[in-house]
C-alpha cells in the first residue's frame, strides 16, 4: 500500500527530474509520525538525490530543494508538496489514504500487510542459514544462550516472511575435553535414574563435580582424559554413553524450545566436524598458510586479527578448526547464499578469523557469512539464584506474571491463566532484549520487564488483547463497505501514517539484522491505537462511522499481531 503512493511520487519526481523511478524510490519514505503535530505522509531526502548524482552538489541544498518544490504540483495522488528543510515533504489525498490503507482489511483479516510489499522484493531470494542458540551439553544454558535462540528465532522469522528459504540450525557444544570429565564422572557417581527424570539438571551435576574433584583427584583426571581419547578413537563404549547424553539433552532442549515457540531443522554440533577438522588442517598446510610454534601447536597467522591456533600440539583440533569444517561442510550440503551466527559478542574475533581463513583456503563464500554479536545481560537471576536452564527462566517469568494477574481486575479470569502467563511473560522478556542495539549490554530487574505500562512486552499484548476484545464486541459491524471520508480526525491519521512505515521497517531490520526498528514500531503502534481508542469510539457512533473505525482498529489488531510473531511473540488471545 505505502508502495503504491511511493510509486506514484516517484513517478511524478521521475517526470520532472528525468531520472528513472527506480533511482528515485530509495530517496523517499514515510515520514515519522508524531501524535501532536501534524505530518506529511511522505519525504523526499534532496541530500541523497546529491549523493547519487541526480541533483548537482554544487549548488545550495536549500535553494534547490525550494526550486525543486515549485516545479512539483499536487495531483490526483498528492494533494499537497512543501518544502522542509534538505526535504520535500509529500501528503496524499485523505480519503485515498485511507481507502488504500484498509481495503486489505476490508473483507479479510489482513495478514499479508506490509509482507508482500514491492520494496521488500527488491532484493534476490535465496537461502539462509541461521545459526543459533547452539548450548554445551551438561553445561549452564546462561543469558547468552537464552538472547542467541530469541535474536536467531526472530532472525530466521524475518527472513523466511520475506521470501527467504531458511535453515534453522542449532550447533551444539557436544565434543570436547569436557566430555572427558563427564563420561569419567558420570562411571564415578552418575546415576541412571537421575538421568532419566531429570537429565540436564543431572549432567550438569555430574559435570560440575568432575570439574571440581579432578583438581586432587589424579585417578579421576587420568579416566577423563582416557575416556576423551576413547571418545576421539570411537570406542564403541564411550561412544554410545556419550551419544545417550547427547540425546537426552537434544529432547530436552526441543521440549523447552516449544515453549519458546522455536524450533530446529537441524542439530548439528561440533563432534560431527571431527576428521573434517583434520582435513581443513592439511588443507592449510598445502596452502602454505601454516606454522609450527615452538610448543608445537600450528597457527595460522592472520595479520590484522593476530595469530590463530587451529591444532593443538597433541593433534587435536580446536572449536575455530570444528568451525572450519563445519561452514565449509554446510556450504556443501545446503548451499546457502548467506550464513548468519548469532552469539554474544565476546566471539567476535572468533568469528571474524573464521572468515578470514575461509577466504584464505579460497572460500569467497566466506564474504556472504555474517556474525551477529549481542551484548551482556546483568543479573537474570531467579528465586533460587542464577540460571542454571532455560526452563528456569521460562518458569520464572510465568510464576511472577500469573501472580501480577491475579492482582490485576481484567486479567484475574482469564481462561488457562498459566499459559496467558507463559506467553506474556516470554513476550515481555523479548521485547526488553530487543528494545536496544542488540550489541550493548543491560541489566535485567523482572520488575521493570513485566510493568504493563511503558514500553513492555505487556503492553503490547495488553494492546493487542484489548483491540481484539473490542473487535469481538462488534462483530456485527463486520463485513462492510469502508466510507473513507469518515475517518479524517488526526488520531485516526495518525495511526494510518504510521502504518505506512511498516514495510520500510521490515527492510531496515532484514539489512542490519536489528530487532528494534520492528519493537519500537510495534510500541509506536500501540501509544497511536491507544490514543485512537480514546478519541473514536466504536460502539454508539453512527454505523457507517463506526465500521470505518472498526476496520481501522481491525489493522491495528492485525498488523500487532503480524509483528509480535515476527519477533517470536504469541499475541494472546490468538485472534
Ligand atoms: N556453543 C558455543 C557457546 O556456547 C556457541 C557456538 C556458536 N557457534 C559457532 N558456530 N561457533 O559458546
Amino acid at each position: 500500500m505505502a508502495c503504491l503512493f511511493r510509486r506514484a511520487i516517484a513517478a511524478k519526481l521521475s517526470r520532472t527530474l528525468q531520472h528513472p523511478e527506480e533511482l528515485l524510490l530509495p530517496a523517499l519514505s514515510a515520514a515519522p509520525v508524531f501524535r501532536k503535530q501534524q505530518t506529511p505522509d511522505f519525504k523526499l531526502s534532496v541530500s541523497l538525490l546529491r549523493s547519487k548524482g541526480i541533483l548537482p552538489t554544487t549548488a545550495d541544498i536549500q535553494l534547490q530543494t525550494e526550486d525543486l518544490t515549485r516545479q512539483l504540483k499536487p495531483d490526483n495522488v498528492v494533494e499537497d508538496i512543501s518544502a522542509g528543510s534538505g526535504t520535500i515533504n509529500f501528503t496524499v489525498h485523505r480519503p485515498l489514504l485511507v481507502q488504500k490503507l484498509l481495503e486489505p482489511f476490508e473483507a479479510d483479516a489482513g495478514v499479508e500487510f506490509g509482507l508482500n510489499s514491492e520494496l521488500l522484493k527488491t532484493s534476490e531470494r535465496g537461502t539462509i542459514l541461521v545459526e543459533y542458540s547452539s548450548p554445551n551439553i551438561a553445561k549452564k544454558f546462561h543469558a547468552g544462550h537464552l538472547r542467541s535462540t530469541i535474536i536467531g528465532n526472530f532472525i530466521a522469522n524475518l527472513k523466511q516472511v520475506l521470501g527467504h528459504a531458511v535453515i534453522r540450525m542449532n550447533y551444539l557444544g557436544d565434543w570436547g575435553m569436557q566430555f572427558g570429565l563427564l563420561g569419567a564422572g558420570f562411571s564415578q557417581f552418575g546415576s541412571d535414574s537421575k538421568l532419566k527424570d531429570n537429565p540436564l539438571q543431572h549432567l550438569f551435576e555430574v559435570y560440575v563435580r568432575a570439574n571440581r574433584d579432578v583438581e586432587h583427584d589424579d585417578c579421576l583426571k587420568l579416566e577423563a582424559r582416557d575416556f576423551f581419547r576413547k571418545l576421539e578413537q570411537h570406542d564403541e563404549k564411550a561412544l554410545g554413553l556419550w551419544q545417550r547424553f547427547r540425546d537426552i539433552t537434544v529432547e530436552e532442549y526441543q521440549r523447552v524450545y516449544e515453549r519458546l515457540g522455536v524450533h530446529f531443522d537441524v542439530y548439528s554440533g561440533e563432534s560431527l566436524h571431527q576428521s573434517q577438522s583434520q582435513d581443513v588442517v592439511q588443507q592449510l598446510q598445502q596452502r602454505g598458510l601454516l606454522r609450527t610454534t615452538e610448543t608445537g601447536a600450528e597457527v595460522v597467522d592472520l595479520s590484522e586479527s593476530g595469530v590463530c591456533a587451529v591444532r593443538r600440539s597433541d593433534g587435536t583440533t580446536l572449536y575455530i578448526t570444528r568451525d572450519l569444517a563445519a561452514a565449509i561442510d554446510r556450504k556443501a550440503k545446503y548451499s546457502f547464499t548467506e550464513m548468519i551466527y548469532v552469539t554474544d559478542k565476546s566471539q567476535t574475533t572468533h568469528f571474524q578469523q573464521l572468515f578470514q581463513i575461509l577466504s584464505a583456503l579460497g572460500h569467497s563464500w566466506a564474504q556472504s557469512c555474517r556474525h551477529v554479536p549481542f551484548g551482556l545481560v546483568r543479573g537474570m537471576k531467579t528465586r533460587s539464584g542464577d540460571v542454571v536452564f532455560l526452563e528456569d527462566v521460562l518458569n520464572e517469568a510465568r510464576s511472577r506474571m500469573l501472580h501480577n494477574m491475579s492482582q490485576s481486575k481484567t486479567t484475574k479470569d482469564l481462561e488457562d491463566p498459566e499459559d496467558t502467563a507463559e506467553k506474556v511473560g516470554l513476550s515481555a522478556l523479548i521485547v526488553q532484549d530487543f528494545r536496544g542495539p542488540l550489541v550493548s549490554d543491560y541489566s535485567f530487574h523482572w520488575d521493570r520487564v513485566l510493568q504493563a505500562q511503558g514500553d513492555t512486552g505487556v503492553f503490547l499484548q495488553y494492546s493487542h488483547a484489548r483491540l481484539c476484545s473490542l473487535l469481538q464486541k462488534t462483530t456485527e459491524l463486520e463485513a462492510c463497505r469502508l466510507d473513507p471520508s469518515v475517518l479524517s480526525e488526526a488520531s485516526a491519521l495518525s495511526v494510518l501514517q504510521h502504518l505506512l512505515r511498516f514495510d520500510e521497517v521490515l527492510l531496515q531490520s532484514s539489512q542490519d539484522l536489528q530487532p528494534k526498528h520492528v519493537v519500537n514500531f510495534l510500541l509506536k503502534l500501540s501509544h497511536l491505537a491507544a490514543y485512537a481508542l480514546r478519541e473514536l469510539p466504536v460502539k454508539g457512533s453512527p454505523t457507517h462511522v463506526a465500521q470505518a473505525r472498526r476496520c481501522l482498529f481491525r489493522a491495528v489488531c492485525s498488523v500487532l499481531a503480524t509483528g509480535m510473531r515476527l519477533l517470536g511473540i504469541t499475541p494472546r488471545p490468538t485472534a
